[in-house]
Formats: C-alpha cells, sequence, structure tokens
C-alpha cells in the first residue's frame, strides 16, 4: 500500500504531477468537487494542530469526500496505551486513508507498517514533515517557476524544526540549489541532515548565525518557529526564543524578488509589518497547502484501487540490534514489541540508523 512518509517517497516526476494537478484544481474546482464521493479521511492528531488537520479536512469536503476525526491523544485510545499499530489497524477498517501527526519520531512508518489504507505523515515530532513540502515545494514554484539554482535560506530552530528537514531533503534533488543554515549554535541542522542527505547529494550549504548578513543573496527565506515543545530544558528555549525575528528594516536588504515562507504558526518571528510586503508568501503557502492535499489524497486513493504490496525496507540493509535507538523521541522507545531494527549506512564504521526516526546509532 502506498503511503507518503518521508517526502523522498515520491519522485520529482511524481511531485511534478501533483503540482499539475494542484494546478488544475484552482482552474477547475468543479471538476473535483465529486472525485472522491463516499470516501473518508481519518484524521488523527496526537499533537497540536490547527492548518493541517483543517487542511486535510477541507481538502476532503473540497472533494466531495468525508472526515472522521479524533480530537487528539487525550481523548483517543492512546491515552488508554493503545499502541500505534492498533489503533491504524482498527481505523483501516472506518476509513480509506489516514492522516496522522505524532510527536513520536517514527509514528508514521509504524502506522504504514500495520494499516490496510495509506497512510500520510502530517508529522512525527522533530523527524519530518512532508506534506507541509508539499505545500512549500507549489508555493516556490508558483512563485520563482522552478527550483533549479536557487538559495535558499533557513532560519530559526534547524535542529527540531521537521519541515526545514524535509524541504531540505525534497530541495536536494533539483540542480545546483544552495542552502544557507541561519541559527543559533544550538539549534543547528541535525549531522544526520547534513551528512545524510546535504553532503550525501552534493548539495552546496554554509552555516551561520547571522541572518542580517546572508538576506541579500536569499532567493526563498524560510523562516521557523522555535519548537518550543521539543525542548528538554526550558531555560534554553527562554533564551533562544527571540533568536531571529524578521522585520520591514531588515527587509530593506533583501532582493527584490525574493520570497518570504513559514510553515506558521508564526509567535514572533516576523513582524506583522512584514505581512503587508508583496515577498511575503506564508498565506499563499497555507492556501497552496490545502490544493497539494487535495491531489496527494487523490493520488493515494487511486493507487490504493491496485494496491502493491509496498516493501518499507526496500534496497536497505536492515540488522536487529540487540539494544535499541537512543533518541528518547522515537516510537520504538514506547511502541508493544517492535523490533529493533537499524538500516546500515556505513559498513565499515559501523554506523547504523534507526529505521524509524533515523538517528545514528554506532554498534
Ligand atoms: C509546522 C509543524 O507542525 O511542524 N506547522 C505546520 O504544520 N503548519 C511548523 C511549526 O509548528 O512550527
Amino acid at each position: 500500500m502506498r503511503s507518503l512518509i518521508d517526502i523522498s517517497d515520491f519522485t520529482r516526476t511524481e511531485i511534478d504531477d501533483m503540482m499539475k494537478v494542484a494546478a488544475d484544481i484552482i482552474e477547475n474546482p468543479a471538476k473535483y468537487s465529486e472525485k472522491c464521493k463516499g470516501k473518508k479521511i481519518a484524521t488523527l492528531f496526537f499533537e497540536p494542530s490547527t492548518r493541517t488537520r483543517l487542511s486535510f479536512e477541507a481538502a476532503m469536503y473540497e472533494l466531495g469526500g468525508n472526515v472522521l476525526s479524533v480530537p487528539g491523544e487525550a481523548l483517543s485510545s492512546a491515552a488508554k496505551g493503545e499502541s500505534i499499530a492498533d489503533t491504524v489497524r482498527v481505523i483501516s477498517s472506518y476509513a480509506d486513508i489516514i492522516a496522522m501527526r505524532s510527536p513520536k519520531e517514527g509514528a508514521a512508518f509504524v502506522a504504514a507498517m500495520n494499516a490496510n489504507v495509506p497512510i500520510i505523515n502530517a508529522g512525527d515530532g522533530g523527524h519530518c514533515h512532508p506534506t507541509q513540502t508539499l505545500a512549500d515545494l507549489f508555493t516556490i514554484y508558483r512563485e520563482k517557476g522552478g527550483f533549479d539554482d536557487l538559495t535558499v535560506g533557513f532560519c530559526g530552530d534547524l535542529k527540531y524544526g521537521r519541515t526545514v528537514h524535509s524541504l531540505i531533503t525534497a530541495l536536494s534533488r533539483y540542480k545546483n540549489v544552495k542552502i544557507v543554515l541561519i541559527s543559533p549554535e544550538e539549534l543547528k541542522l541535525p549531522n544526520y541532515m547534513k551528512i545524510g542527505v546535504m553532503e550525501k547529494t552534493g548539495m552546496r550549504y554554509k552555516e551561520t548565525g547571522d541572518l542580517e548578513k546572508a538576506l541579500p543573496e536569499l532567493d526563498i527565506l524560510y523562516m521557523t518557529r522555535i519548537q518550543q515543545e521539543r525542548f528538554e530544558d526550558r531555560a534554553e528555549y527562554e533564551r533562544l526564543k527571540d533568536a531571529y525575528i524578521l522585520t520591514e528594516e531588515k527587509m530593506k536588504a533583501a532582493k527584490k524578488d525574493a520570497c518570504v515562507l513559514h510553515p506558521l504558526p508564526r509567535v514572533n518571528e516576523i513582524s506583522v509589518k512584514v505581512d503587508a510586503d508583496p515577498r511575503a508568501c506564508y498565506f499563499k503557502q497555507v492556501e497552496n497547502g490545502k490544493y497539494m492535499r487535495m491531489a496527494l489524497i487523490l493520488k493515494l486513493l487511486k493507487e490504493a484501487e491496485n494496491p502493491v504490496k509496498e516493501n518499507l525496507f526496500a534496497g536497505k540493509e536492515i540488522i536487529e540490534g540487540a539494544t535499541g535507538c537512543e533518541n528518547p523521541r522515537c516510537v520504538s522507545r514506547t511502541e508493544q514489541e517492535l523490533k529493533k531494527l537499524f538500516k546500515v549506512v556505513d559498513k565499515e564504521a559501523d554506523v547504523c540508523r534507526c529505521v524509524y526516526c533515523e538517528k545514528r546509532k554506532r554498534f
């Protein structure tokens, strides 16, 4: 069964095709208004969300389908200790497709291992958030006409910002994209992204703490919120929370045709005065997200009509560890009887990555 767990589950061509469908939906909404008649999406959100959940729900309604919604972990059986595997097995018999968000990294992967319907990862802890990436890509495409040769700056919480991880992964497949990573020392992009994605694909990047200096060279500035909920140390959050604030004044140094993105919610990292600047594209990004989610639902439901048994471990050398993943937020730390599986990334150095959350482990 085809699911969307990580943005690299889809090829570039597939993403291009989805952008074409999304553009067609914008032009001809009536053509799509009954495409999902009789179908149901379950939205399982075990973490706060406004736009992502409502965007999936609006997307399904605009396709003529219906929505089943669990309002949050506190009100679901997960609060009674039910495993993700059992939850999705049960929901597979009510819904045709499931969009889920969990604070546990690798949760959507475990869901896909167990569900009988397509799973859409709507965010798994600080790991990834591929449908936000679909919104981001479609916005960049509509504003810039393509992705090759762009200089893209990511600013803020690059450590825990899952939308950053997924968008960099997606951009690594285009030609000559240059990345500028702007963050405080404590919130730098994790090594699994730098080594495992950027260096592996030969993507050019540099790291800096200085937004003002970086601004003039950026075609895209992707601002992010400092992810308060992922900090183990509250004092550290308080110290870093106002690290970057984009203001009208700072925007004077940006390119005339730059494009400012933000996955939202904004806390205070972009002054509201910037909203009136034509280069501020974050509200357009929200709308684009709904159209891309419509295209995604259509694609996954179509593929589910002729399901192929998907091997989630295809092309990877998998080993079972005697000890488990060390990431405290990994789904394998809490999920019942889940095998401790790792993919081998460097046999000589004995370096592996957890198949669920991708954190490195040395045996
Ligand atoms: C993002 C998320 O949930 O990771 N929001 C979203 O999906 N629109 C970004 C964030 O919460 O900061």
